[in-house]
């Protein structure tokens, strides 16, 4: 190929993005120097983390520049290397935005070694969602023997293995979903106890009833409506990793209602509740042990992966769009070029 395809951030959004906020570009193939590789990106991961770059608010990452190609993690091959740790045809994990090619000097660029597991579980569960769930639990959440956690986004990349590792440890795992479908998913592919429709009118009645003995971790994956039904159920010193609140990435004015804050605050006096914010990042010690215990659980089969894949870049944006509403069912990847390894 001689040309290369590029998404660009047009524009910063406020509230919900736009397909115009994104610009599509073709431009020339990059060449290499002493000590870069040229990598082709065969898939590309789109996460909600991505809301967060388009944004220029205060926040643990800088933004995507206007203008810039969008930021993300690829599973990408080398195509032509001047970097002696590097060799073409070499498979990687890395961190080039959506391109389809791109240059780099190596530095964070992960070597794939094969090991039997398709190969876009690098950006899935054998990637940044699985470490996220992994370190999560490990550092925050603590799931003891008998213990039952709730997590919801239970069919995404995150939600899925933070469920399963909780039953590996030997807790009862209650899922919450967005619809039927994924909750089915959740108990009968991934070994869920139950799991529970957020859009159900008596969802809250249904929570309850699913954790008779109280809730001891909630792993904050979404805030908002099951957040709320969370509190009343949390049990004396449960913890809660606060991992992400995608129902209010795109929020423009605070939540109607009344003001749910002093609740939770109560609720964390008086179970001595421990809330603790993380970012994949901080736990980058735990990267070996984590590539290590999910390997084995993968190729065991004790952690399943579901994927939501995409054909084109040119469809990225939309797929970010449906993934900030729900509308994916599991890990969503673009499939940018061919597999060599399929
Ligand atoms: N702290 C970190 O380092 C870190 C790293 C990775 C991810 N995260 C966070 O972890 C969470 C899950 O990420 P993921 O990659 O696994 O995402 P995901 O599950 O693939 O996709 C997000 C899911 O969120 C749910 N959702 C969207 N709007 C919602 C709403 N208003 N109320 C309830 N649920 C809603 C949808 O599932 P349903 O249709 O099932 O509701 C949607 O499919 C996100 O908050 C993300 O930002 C944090």
């Amino acid at each position: 190929m001689t040309t290369n395809t590029k998404v660009l951030l047009k524009h910063r959004p406020n509230g919900e993005p736009a397909e115009t906020d994104f610009e599509i570009i073709i431009d020339d193939v990059p060449v290499i120097e002493d000590g870069q590789i040229l990598t082709r990106t065969i898939y590309l991961s789109l996460d909600p983390y991505m809301r967060g770059r388009m944004s220029d608010a205060r926040s643990y990452a800088e933004p995507t520049p206007v203008g810039d190609v969008m930021t993300g993690g690829t599973v990408s091959v080398v195509e032509a290397s001047k970097n002696e740790k590097f060799e073409e045809g070499d498979i990687v994990v890395t961190h080039t935005g959506w391109q389809v090619y791109a240059i780099s000097d190596g530095r964070g660029v992960r070597k794939l070694r094969a090991n039997g597991i398709p190969i876009s579980t690098g950006i899935g569960v054998l990637g940044m969602p699985g470490m996220t769930a992994y370190t999560g639990l490990k550092n925050i959440g603590k799931p003891k023997v008998g213990e039952t956690l709730v997590v919801a986004a239970a069919s995404g990349p995150v939600g899925s293995t933070v469920g399963q590792i909780a039953r590996i440890k030997g807790s009862r795992a209650v899922g919450v979903a967005g619809s039927d479908e994924k909750c089915a998913f959740a108990v009968n592919e991934l070994g869920f106890d139950a799991c529970l429709n957020h859009k159900a009118k008596n969802f809250e009645d249904q929570l309850a009833a699913a954790c008779p003995d109280g809730i001891d971790i909630y792993w904050e994956n979404v805030a908002g409506r099951v957040l709320e039904a969370v509190i009343p159920q949390l049990n004396f010193f449960s913890r809660m990793p606060v991992c992400g609140l995608i129902s209010q990435y795109s929020m423009t004015d605070p939540p109607i209602g009344e003001n749910k804050l002093p609740s939770l605050m109560r609720a964390v006096l008086t179970n001595r509740t421990c809330i603790q914010g993380f970012i994949v990042t901080d736990f980058g010690k735990d990267f070996k042990s984590f590539i290590s215990d999910m390997t084995q659980w993968v190729a065991d089969g004790k952690v399943k992966f579901k994927e939501h894949r995409i054909k084109g870049i040119e469809n990225a944006p939309k797929g970010l769009l449906g993934l900030l509403k729900g509308d994916n069912f599991g890990k969503t990847i673009v499939e940018v070029s061919d597999d060599p390894t399929a």
